[in-house]
């Protein structure tokens, strides 16, 4: 298992190109599984998130190849309708194959994801959402089987704003007959993107980007042909809080900034400099962080994908922030890390309350998921001396190629295997 050792304490400056956004190649590639032959998607990042999905496919009989950002799928020999429990257990995103092979095939099978670090994440308005559609849905072994002849459009209204399950949702109604409504959706850029994608492909979809969206099924799409994803929003935003918290001057390449306004808006109160040039969005960092509130929300509020390492910046802040987390009921496993790096944080209930401290100290920490590991890794960057963050597998699941991205901007950092 490999460790990523961190000498920190000086501002970090240079240029960093962001990667596609893994959060909207996940569901990009599944959505290959509704068109017959080869399609071709681009910008997909290097990530392990992105090997397990193609791991998965492959034991569909999908034929997949990834080679320098450029995905190939080729679905024409698909034959197993089924997402394992071995690989659904290491990435709750495969449960993003239910809706398209449903709607497809008629059928499919995919282990139940379990409870997982963050909280208990349940597809139960997923499966809501198909039933309306008209599919039989059972329960057994840990696994859900679903069948349906052909999926029917419904009117679906979800009463919890999930990302995915309106992703799932979107591309079951795709290739149904008839129209569906997706009530109260997720508004993610991600949607967006997967909508884009769809309807690349000959979807008719209207209003994604909104909280109505609009699909009317068609009977066949066209594979995907050479699709860029966007650029992933929270590795821009983790980028952000780098420059913020170690007083960095950075150059952000390729990323869109209208996809954090909420996170720029924070920072920006928080005393981080943002400035749009030719080569990329400029972040400069102050020389403390002021102290600031925020509280979780879906797009386009703040992200939850971003709690975590905007905690880090506030640990060091001038005054006293509370964050609330709004979205999952355990994304605060980071705070026993923070605390042994020196930080002052209180937790209660969904609400921390860090009293920013002068500076933080190196120590070694243990990475318990994908952002909180992020967040350490921005700590880290400004504390004094070393640490040592274990369990790096879970950063590598969603940042692609952060090691060299952080020495190239003059960050002390290398990985080791324990
Ligand atoms: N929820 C339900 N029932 C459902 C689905 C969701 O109650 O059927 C609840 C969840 O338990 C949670 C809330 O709804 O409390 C929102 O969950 P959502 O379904 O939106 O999360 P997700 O689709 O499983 C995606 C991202 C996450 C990101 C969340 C929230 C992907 C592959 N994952 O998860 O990304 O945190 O949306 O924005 O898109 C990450 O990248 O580190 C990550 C965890």
């Amino acid at each position: 298992m490999d460790t990523l050792i961190i000498r920190g304490g000086k501002p970090l400056k240079g240029e960093v190109k962001i990667s596609g956004a893994k959060n909207a190649a996940l569901p990009i590639i599944t959505a290959s599984i509704l068109a017959s032959g080869e399609n071709t998607i681009s910008r997909i990042p290097d990530l392990r998130d992105v090997y397990t999905m193609g791991k998965l496919l492959a034991n569909m009989g999908i034929r997949y190849s990834y080679k320098r950002g450029s995905t190939s799928v080729d679905t024409s020999a698909l034959s197993n309708f089924e997402a394992p429990y071995e690989l659904v257990k290491t990435m709750r995103a495969s449960v993003l194959v239910l809706g398209p092979l449903l709607a497809r095939y008629g059928r499919a099978r995919v282990s139940l994801p379990g409870g997982c670090a963050i909280g208990a994440r349940p597809i139960n308005l997923h499966l809501m959402g198909l039933e309306k559609m008209g599919a039989k849905i059972t329960l057994d072994s840990g696994y859900v089987t679903a069948k349906a002849s052909r999926l029917k459009g419904a009117s679906i209204y979800f009463d919890t704003v999930t990302v995915t399950g309106t992703e799932n949702l979107m591309m079951a109604a795709a290739l149904a007959k008839g129209t569906t409504i997706l009530e109260n959706a997720a508004r993610e850029p991600e949607v967006t993107d997967l909508a884009d994608c769809l309807i690349s492909m000959g979807a008719k979809i209207k209003g994604a980007g909104e909280s109505v969206i609009e699909i009317e099924g068609t009977d066949e799409l066209k594979p995907i042909n050479k699709y860029k994803i966007i650029p992933d929003r929270i590795e821009t935003g983790t980028f952000m809080a780098i420059a913020g918290i170690t007083g960095g001057d950075l150059i952000l390449k390729d990323c869109r900034p209208d996809h954090l306004d909420a996170v720029i808006a924070k920072l920006k109160e928080a005393g981080v400099v943002f400035k749009k040039t030719k080569r990329g969005l400029r972040v400069v960092g102050p020389e403390r962080l002021i102290a600031r509130d925020i509280k979780t929300r879906p797009h386009p509020g703040f992200p939850t994908d971003m709690q975590a390492q905007f905690m880090s910046m506030m640990a060091v802040a001038d005054g006293t922030s509370v964050i609330k987390e709004t979205i999952f009921e355990n994304r605060y496993m980071h705070v026993a890390e923070l605390r042994r790096m020196g930080s002052y944080i209180n937790v209660d209930g969904g609400t921390a309350t860090v009293h920013g401290v002068e500076g933080l100290k190196g120590a070694p920490v243990m990475a318990t998921d994908l952002r909180a590991s992020a967040s350490l890794v921005v700590a880290a960057l400004c504390a004094e001396g070393e640490s040592t963050i274990h369990r790096i597998y879970h950063l590598d699941r969603g940042y692609d190629k952060i090691d060299e991205k952080l020495r190239n901007i003059g960050a002390d950092v290398r990985r080791a295997a324990s």
